[in-house]
């Protein structure tokens, strides 16, 4: 059979040529949809897999089959070819063992390889020395290995680097997935992956940057992940913290003081006592302390990596427990007018005193007076209300202690019997008044009730129409609670400025009020 590349047309005379594209368009134009195509099953075929090439819609009167590698029929790319009338394959110079061609046309590729990734055109021969050329393309991927993780920096360190991480190998069509301590890696301010997201990189890490990094690759025919990946930042230290808090220390005990920095690598630590070098510990035990032991402690945490030192300082006191103050008096009998000093004695030094009356803290008046160290009490005058039992506390930071208990007498001259005073006089009088008024104000009431209403009701309903349907009812016999209250908080909100006048010129409005107060006793 005629090699495809053999066509008649090549070097014809101009009406052979003529004629072919008559017939070719002959061919084409009644089915235009009928066009030889090529499906590649699977598209993407992972290595060592089959590949079907299936070729649709060929003709029938089609006599024979050339595949070629590439997409052009060219003799040298030819794989092989079929002859329908012989029912024979021809290997081509591109056959590599692995293809099957089918009557159909279709070809079967067995165990590819990435080489075989491309395209390739299936050329059809009619029974009519005609072609029909259609092309198809599969890709062959590797399985992907577990890939593994590379960073540009093996000890990196916070505020400083900024660190690249590869997911290693480098292959084709693929994609890399990250992760951080299981959570995927969203594109954020300090993070960046590479176009082709192979590369992670951390822009200014810091120690939250610390974790386990995965990177995982995928292509349509697999997907791997990397062991994790511990990333170590490397920062600190942080200002110290020293432990126990406390500043004072009784005498005799055992002091032990406890450095911390935040660091990585963890800090080295060295102790300082008021600028002297002691125990490179991270505990410093000082036993059996006396008050020669106070002083400025000093803790230095370093990092070798980061270079950094930072260092805390604590005053440490160490003082005897304060003793019992004694707590006298220049006279503990006083009368009242005279003034008093209470003297709090204390053989301690660097404390505090706090004052006690009647076993509670005392309250300071403009009458007492205290020394610029607390430690006298000075009352002038003198009250009645001053006479009690007085105490003085001193205390330090490890502990307080009260004195004696220290009475003051306060004598006085008793008031006279009780007379009433000019106040209570006054208050009797007005209150005399403002019965009567009361009473004549009520009896006033009830009778303008009876007689003449209308008059008071209009009144009202002038000053908050909104009440008047109460008062309006028919049976204005019966005014209910409801009906006072209602009159009250009128008439108080009215009235109120005028409350202190004097009750004998009663309006209408005032008598309502007045009753109003009583209903509500
Ligand atoms: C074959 O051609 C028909 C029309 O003649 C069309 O409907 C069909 O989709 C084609 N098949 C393929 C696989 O191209
Ligand atoms: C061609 O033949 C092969 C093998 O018999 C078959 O798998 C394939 O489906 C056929 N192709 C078409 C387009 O029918
Ligand atoms: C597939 O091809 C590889 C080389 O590409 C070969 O080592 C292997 O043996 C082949 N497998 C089969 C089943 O032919
Ligand atoms: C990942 O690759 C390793 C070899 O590097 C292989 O043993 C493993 O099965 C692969 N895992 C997956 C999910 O493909
Ligand atoms: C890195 O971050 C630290 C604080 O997180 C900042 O002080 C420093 O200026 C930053 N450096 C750069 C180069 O962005
Ligand atoms: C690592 O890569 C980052 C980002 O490209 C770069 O800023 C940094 O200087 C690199 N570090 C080293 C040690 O090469
Ligand atoms: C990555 O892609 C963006 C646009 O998508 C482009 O601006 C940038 O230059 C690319 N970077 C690299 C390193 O290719
Ligand atoms: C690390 O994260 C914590 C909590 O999210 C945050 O308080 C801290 O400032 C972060 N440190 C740095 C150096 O970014
Ligand atoms: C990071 O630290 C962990 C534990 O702290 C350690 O197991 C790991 O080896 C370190 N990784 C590196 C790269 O130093
Ligand atoms: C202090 O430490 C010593 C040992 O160094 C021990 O014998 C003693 O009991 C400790 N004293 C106190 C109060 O813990
Ligand atoms: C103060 O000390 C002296 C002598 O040491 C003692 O006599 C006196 O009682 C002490 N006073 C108090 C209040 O402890
Ligand atoms: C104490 O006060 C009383 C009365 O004010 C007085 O009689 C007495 O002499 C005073 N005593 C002393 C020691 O001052």
């Amino acid at each position: 059979m005629q090699p495809p590349s053999a066509c008649p047309c090549r070097g014809c005379i101009p009406w052979q040529g003529i004629l072919l594209a008559v017939s070719l368009l002959t061919f084409w134009n009644p089915q235009p949809t009928a066009q030889l195509t090529i499906e590649p099953v699977p598209v993407d075929a992972a290595e060592g897999t089959d590949v079907l090439l299936l070729a649709h819609n060929a003709s029938e009167n089609v006599v024979g089959y050339t595949w070629f590698k590439g997409d052009i029929t060219d003799s040298r790319h030819q794989i092989v070819s079929y002859s329908i009338l012989t029912q024979t394959a021809t290997p081509g110079t591109a056959f590599s063992g692995r293809e099957t061609i089918y009557p159909n046309g279709s070809l079967l590729f067995v165990n590819v390889t990435q080489e075989d990734t491309g395209s390739y055109t299936l050329q059809t021969t009619r029974n009519d020395f005609s072609n029909e050329v259609a092309t198809g393309e599969f890709r062959v991927h590797e399985k992907l290995l577990k890939p593994y993780i590379t960073s540009n920096n093996s000890q990196p360190v916070e505020s400083e680097d900024s660190i690249a991480l590869t997911c290693e190998p480098e292959t084709k069509y693929t994609t890399y997935l990250w992760w951080i301590n299981n959570q995927r890696i969203p594109d954020g301010d300090r993070q960046e992956l590479s176009n082709d997201t192979r590369t992670l990189i951390l822009f200014n890490v810091t120690r939250n940057d610390t974790g386990l990094y995965v990177c995982e690759a995928r292509n349509p025919v697999s997907f791997n992940q990397s062991d994790p990946l511990a990333l170590n930042i490397s920062y600190g230290p942080d200002t110290p913290i020293i432990n126990p808090t406390d500043t004072h220390f009784r005498p005799g005990t055992n002091l032990s003081l406890f450095c911390y920095a935040d660091s990585y690598p963890p800090a080295q630590y060295s102790w300082f006592f008021n600028g002297s070098p002691l125990e490179s510990t991270q505990t410093l035990l000082v036993p059996n302390i006396s008050t020669n032991n106070s002083g400025s402690y000093m803790c230095v945490a370093n990092n070798s990596v980061t270079g950094l030192s930072r260092s805390t300082t604590k005053i440490i006191t160490v003082s005897e427990p304060v003793t019992r103050p004694q707590l006298i008096a220049s006279n503990t009998t006083v009368a009242e007018q005279d003034s008093v000093r209470l003297t709090c004695i204390s053989n301690d030094t660097e404390i505090s005193i706090r004052w006690i009356f009647k076993g509670k803290p005392l309250q300071l008046t403009e009458r007492m007076n205290l020394s610029s160290n607390d430690s006298i009490l000075t009352i002038s005058p003198v009250k009645r209300e001053d006479d009690g039992e007085y105490q003085c506390e001193v205390s330090n930071p490890i502990n307080s202690n009260r004195s004696n208990t220290l009475r003051l007498a306060v004598t006085y001259v008793p008031d006279p019997e009780p007379g009433l005073s000019d106040g209570a006089i006054a208050g009797i009088v007005i209150g005399a008044v403002a019965g009567v008024a009361l009473i004549a104000g009520l009896v006033y009431f009830l009778f303008f009730r009876k007689t003449g209403g209308a008059s008071d009701q209009h009144d009202l309903t002038e000053h908050k129409p909104s009440a008047s349907n109460h008062s309006r009812g028919p049976s204005d016999l019966s005014p209910d609670k409801v009906d006072e209250v209602a009159y009250s908080s009128l008439n108080f909100n009215v009235q109120q400025p005028k409350q202190p006048t004097s009750a004998t010129s009663l309006s209408p409005t005032h008598r309502e009020n007045i009753y109003s107060e009583v209903k509500k006793k």
